[in-house]
């Protein structure tokens, strides 16, 4: 069987997620769907989010993929359940990983980032309901973050402005897990990190969910191929030229990013 796996996202923000997926997986064929004509997701309606997750998801299906990841926490919280129900293919989605902060705060008080979609889901509001305990939870809706992301920009004067206008109330309080809920934001950790007071941890699931895929292909019998390591074939619903200048950005400034090709167009 030829396995592949299909991710996807608004934008360049799933590739967090190629990136580990590649990085654990060299040999495993990974094509990559940006949503850029609606993007941001992080504004949408749930029903908007989730009719093109269906559509998004069903493009990689009949592009060959044979596992559908939803590199997203905006298209998961409102979108899963739905791919679940309809999809013939193993589907895997992102939370925001607010158990492991918790797991790991010694301040028992931890911050999650995510768009405002993803703050208003029901999925988030569930998560932190059941992982919370004792610890504080404070969920942080950054409206426009994401954007300056899937525009290159991941450290400069605005990114850094939004980012410690945030932070500094949940830092006075103690915060001392910051958990990215928004795949965009894995881009920003270096920011993050020089902005937050030393012994504060930033957490992104990109890897978890990146070995939980290829958990998810060894149960229903998908193997790796062995061979050589593969490039990730990224299209964008949108402007290709633009979405590859952001991927040139986000090389440019030191960005983790796998071997890829963008590929056009899609419909
Ligand atoms: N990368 C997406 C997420 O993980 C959202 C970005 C957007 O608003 O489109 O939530």
């Amino acid at each position: 069987m030829q396995v592949r796996a299909g991710i996807f996202d608004s934008g360049v923000g799933g590739l967090t997620v190629a990136e580990a997926l590649h990085r654990l997986a060299p040999s495993l064929p990974i094509s990559y769907l940006a949503d850029t004509a609606f993007f941001p997701y992080g504004n949408r309606t749930a029903e908007e989010v989730s009719g093109r997750a269906l559509v998004l998801a069903q493009t990689l299906i009949a592009g060959g993929a044979t596992v559908i990841v939803v590199a997203c926490n905006t298209a998961s919280s409102a979108a899963l359940d739905r791919l679940r129900a309809e999809l013939a293919v193993p589907v895997v989605g992102m939370e925001p990983p607010v158990k492991p902060a918790v797991e790991r705060s010694r301040s028992r008080t931890v911050a999650v980032l995510a768009t405002t979609g993803t703050v208003s889901g029901a999925r988030l509001a569930r998560l932190t309901e059941q992982h919370s305990g004792d610890a504080t939870v404070i969920t942080i809706a950054m409206p426009g973050l994401a954007d300056l992301v899937e525009a290159g920009e991941t450290a400069s004067e605005r990114v850094h402005t939004m980012l410690s206008d945030a932070l500094r109330e949940p830092v006075a309080r103690g915060v001392d897990e910051v958990a990215l809920g928004c795949t965009h934001y894995g881009f920003l950790r270096p920011t993050l990190t020089a902005l937050l007071p030393a012994g504060v941890e930033v957490l992104d699931a990109a890897e978890p969910v990146a070995r939980r895929v290829l958990a998810v292909m060894a149960e229903v019998g998908q193997d790796v191929p062995p061979g050589p390591p593969q490039e990730v074939l990224c299209y964008a619903t949108g402007d290709a030229g633009l979405f590859e200048a952001t991927i040139q950005r986000l090389r440019d400034g030191g960005a983790a990013l796998p071997p890829l090709r963008v590929l056009r167009p899609v419909a």
